[in-house]
């Protein structure tokens, strides 16, 4: 097994992940504005489908959005505790029997035949997880997919901004008296993560060229001393992720970057407009129309979409 999907496996297995993930778009602003994008994709691609596979659907966010909707669903994740925590939901919201919830990695999709979903679907970054077979992954999810196929993979041009700015998720905090512990961690720790920052032009620019963060065999040796590292993540550039899919058959493919509107705006004017529910409503509405501008799709906040036919 590759370390990527042995990393990746102990990472997501933490017993309080699904907890943590079911709780992350109440707390941070960007993550409200990438499932709002989601799902407005998803209402509207979802007419004439019946089955869907979504693998890395994780604690559910959009698996359960569309059981609910009607559609049966093949929920899809390396991660028991997501598992156990999307069930959960899946039945307070009455939607248990609309979903076959399977363990697995996406690096083994063989067990499903050809075209076996009307649409197929992966969201915040799991196919960027199984590195170096992220695009074998691609063109398996494909294989499966018989009408459709929307994904999101982690974005290179939108992650290195990131790569120099130690302080980014506090632009992107809602309310800044939550108990969540990476708030409060963000806000403790402002002051201290400029001072340890400086910019290193060789690494952003071994980044930029090779779409990996940090030390990959620090990564591997950290794991081989029983420690959790961070899962390895593929960053993808836009022409590429369209080039493996369009090499794969898929036709007709949009690009877009969740998140691309609101990472331009201050903190402190983005929680005002999140306060405001009719003006919440409207911002969001229009984050997904400039977001889905293919001119901007490479500067998401962290994530590159793309859909397409079969
Ligand atoms: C950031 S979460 C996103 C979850 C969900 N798609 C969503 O948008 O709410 C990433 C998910 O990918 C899963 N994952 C990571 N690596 C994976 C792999 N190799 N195979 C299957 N699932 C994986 C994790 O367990 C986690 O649930």
């Amino acid at each position: 097994m590759e370390y990527s999907t042995k990393i990746s496996e102990r990472m997501w297995n933490q017993l309080d992940k699904g907890e943590l993930e079911a709780e992350r778009e109440k707390t941070f602003i960007d993550d409200i504005v990438q499932k709002d994008f989601i799902e407005k994709e998803l209402l509207a691609n979802t007419d004439d489908i019946e089955t869907v596979f979504d693998g890395g659907a994780g604690c559910g966010r959009f698996s359960i959005l569309l059981a609910k909707k009607g559609l049966k669903v093949t929920h899809f994740d390396i991660s028991v505790p997501m598992l156990e925590k999307a069930k959960e939901i899946a039945a307070k919201e009455g939607v248990l029997d609309k979903i076959t919830f399977v363990q697995g990695a996406l690096e083994d999709l063989s067990a499903y035949k050809d075209k076996s979903f009307d649409l197929v679907m992966s969201f915040d970054a799991p196919i960027s997880y199984t590195y170096p077979a992220q695009e074998k992954t691609i063109s398996e999810l494909v294989r499966i997919a018989r009408k459709r196929i929307i994904i999101s993979v982690s974005s290179r041009l939108g992650a290195l901004p990131y790569a120099s700015n130690p302080i980014q998720k506090n632009q992107f905090i809602l309310d800044k008296d939550s108990k969540d512990g990476w708030v409060q961690w963000c806000i403790q720790n402002r002051e201290k993560a400029i001072s340890d920052f400086s910019f290193s032009k060789e690494s952003i620019i071994k980044t930029y060229e090779t779409g990996l963060f940090g030390d990959i065999e620090e990564s591997k040796k950290s794991y081989d001393r029983g420690e959790v590292p961070w899962s390895i993540s593929y960053h993808f550039m836009p022409d590429e992720l369209k080039g493996i899919l369009e090499k794969n058959g898929v036709k007709n493919i949009e690009l877009a970057g969740p998140g691309a509107f609101a990472r331009t705006i201050p903190n402190e004017i983005l929680v005002k407009i999140m306060n405001d529910p009719a003006e919440r409503r409207d911002f969001l509405d229009f984050c997904h129309i400039y977001d889905s501008n293919p001119y901007v799709c490479g500067m998401g906040k962290d994530n590159l979409f793309a859909k397409g036919e079969i």
